[in-house]
């Protein structure tokens, strides 16, 4: 493709990423393939001789936009948004233009020095006390892993780099029993065992019980464990639960023990002045992610990682062979010594042309929206009869199901809200997940997409009543 072919396409592309966001409404929200259905449609091998671009995008929107689900609809309530918005997107067009790679700070100071500075920005955004330096890792998961990792070393004076850590089964790290799947996973790839995790229970607001996790950390301690880290969540995953973080960051303190904040979601409400609260106490953390890629209206991926003590990440993940020497080497960041990847694309780009076209009022109203909508959702639910506001909202999410008269089995109910929540999905016009709450299966509802309106989430409900009382008992 010369360069004049590419304006051209270029040009077409954008009407169709402008006509793409004006309309998704119009599409079912998500994709009702069948599993292999795609597949079957592409080619089985490469083609040897080079295709035009309009064969290519022709074959795009026929054979794979129907296995495309909108996260960009405005009823995607699923799992957590993943939300954009066009200066995000303009960004990553300028993102991939540029095709940088930001590993050191010589592969493009820009990338580097708008990181750190876009970062800071963030920082002050949520709240974070001064002294905490960030860098955008891809995801929540890597941030967490690179936080297991870092408190694996603190903890074996960077032994388990050098020796490996087979043979130390001391270790100890401690999280709720709601918190992400992510954290058990880098438990693992961190070497040191699901069964050094301790998931300590939740209390009846969702957070993590703090007289549990002392009584843990004392226990193990006694037995001559090492207890290294405690994961910390700010709005689980399931029902956005809170652990208090003033009370565990304290226990921390008394044990030497390290904390990592996983906000992955919640944190972007810490905007809001209003909710700040919820990170009350982050100042004992030695580190903290949160996601714009979730709520701040920035395209996947771009997970913010704050850290305390940089210098101990660099240590923990620097290794310097002769082609990555560069001169400026120790007078200015090079990221890729704080994280596991060593190529990074130019994400901070998106995430300043976020902040800058909305301003922070801009997406503090957007969140406060978000919010809005959902506390006005849960009276609706909450007034309804044959309805259960299982989880009122904390922040975007809540958590329901449909209980008519007459079904009190809990088996029962779990199974109608099954059939419920696929025949809702199934449907297209809205995109729903479950969880389940004291071990009953409820319907997760999250406001967060960045074009969601008032007359959405009544859609919704409408749908969900229709729908509900429509399922065979
Ligand atoms: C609380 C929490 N932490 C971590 C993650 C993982 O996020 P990521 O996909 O950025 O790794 C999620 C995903 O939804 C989450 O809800």
């Amino acid at each position: 493709m010369d360069i004049a072919e590419y304006r051209r396409h270029a040009h077409r592309l954008v009407d169709w990423m402008a006509d793409y966001l004006e309309t998704v409404e119009s599409r079912p929200v998500r994709s009702g393939v069948e599993p292999g259905e795609i597949e079957a449609r592409l080619a089985a091998a490469p083609p040897d001789e080079g295709e035009p671009f309009e064969r290519i995008f022709a074959d795009f929107e026929r054979d794979l936009l129907p296995g495309v689900t909108h996260w960009q609809h405005p009823s995607f309530y699923a799992y957590f948004p993943a939300n954009s918005s066009p200066p995000s997107v303009l960004a990553e067009m300028l993102t991939a233009t540029l095709g940088v790679n930001c590993m050191l700070w010589q592969t493009s100071p820009a990338g580097t020095e708008l990181e750190t500075r876009v970062l800071d920005w963030l920082r002050q955004m949520i709240g974070l006390p001064e002294g905490f330096s960030g860098v955008i890792q891809d995801t929540a998961s890597s941030a967490t892993l690179c936080a297991i990792l870092a408190a694996r070393e603190r903890a074996t004076g960077f032994a388990a780099n050098r020796r490996g850590v087979s043979g130390e089964d001391r270790l100890r790290l401690y999280t709720s029993a709601e918190a992400h799947s992510s954290v058990e996973k880098a438990v693992r790839i961190a070497g040191l065992g699901s069964e050094s995790l301790r998931a300590i229970p939740i209390g009846e607001d969702g957070g993590m019980c703090c007289g549990e996790l002392a009584a843990a950390i004392e226990g193990d301690a006694a037995a001559g464990a090492i207890p290294i880290l405690v994961v910390a969540t700010v709005g689980t995953t399931g029902a956005s639960g809170f652990d208090r973080l003033d009370r565990i960051g304290e226990i921390c303190r008394r044990h030497g023990v390290m904390l990592h904040v996983d906000a992955a979601w919640a944190g972007t409400a810490a905007i809001v002045p209003e909710h700040r609260g919820l990170l009350d106490g982050v100042e004992h953390a030695d580190s903290v992610v949160v996601n714009p890629h979730k709520w701040m209206m920035v395209n996947f991926d771009c997970s913010a990682h704050f850290v305390r003590d940089a210098a101990e990440y660099v240590r923990t993940f620097e290794i310097a062979p002769e082609y990555l020497r560069t001169t400026e080497h120790g007078r200015v960041i090079d990221y890729r010594d704080w994280g596991i990847a060593l190529g990074r694309r130019f994400r901070a780009l998106k995430l300043w042309f976020v902040i800058r076209s909305y301003g922070v009022e801009g997406l503090r109203a957007i969140v406060r929206r978000h919010v809005a909508l959902a506390g006005e959702l849960a009276a609706a639910i909450d007034a309804e009869e044959d309805f259960e506001l299982v989880v009122a909202p904390r922040l975007a999410l809540l958590c329901f199901r449909y209980r008519p008269s007459g079904v009190d089995d809990a088996a029962a109910l779990d199974e109608l809200n099954e059939r419920l929540l696929r025949a809702l999905n199934d449907g297209g016009r809205l995109y729903l997940t479950q969880t389940r709450v004291a071990g009953a299966y409820v319907i997760r509802f999250c406001v967060g997409q960045t074009t969601t309106e008032r007359r959405h989430v009544d859609a919704a409900w409408a749908a969900i009543r229709e729908v509900a009382r429509g399922l065979s008992r």
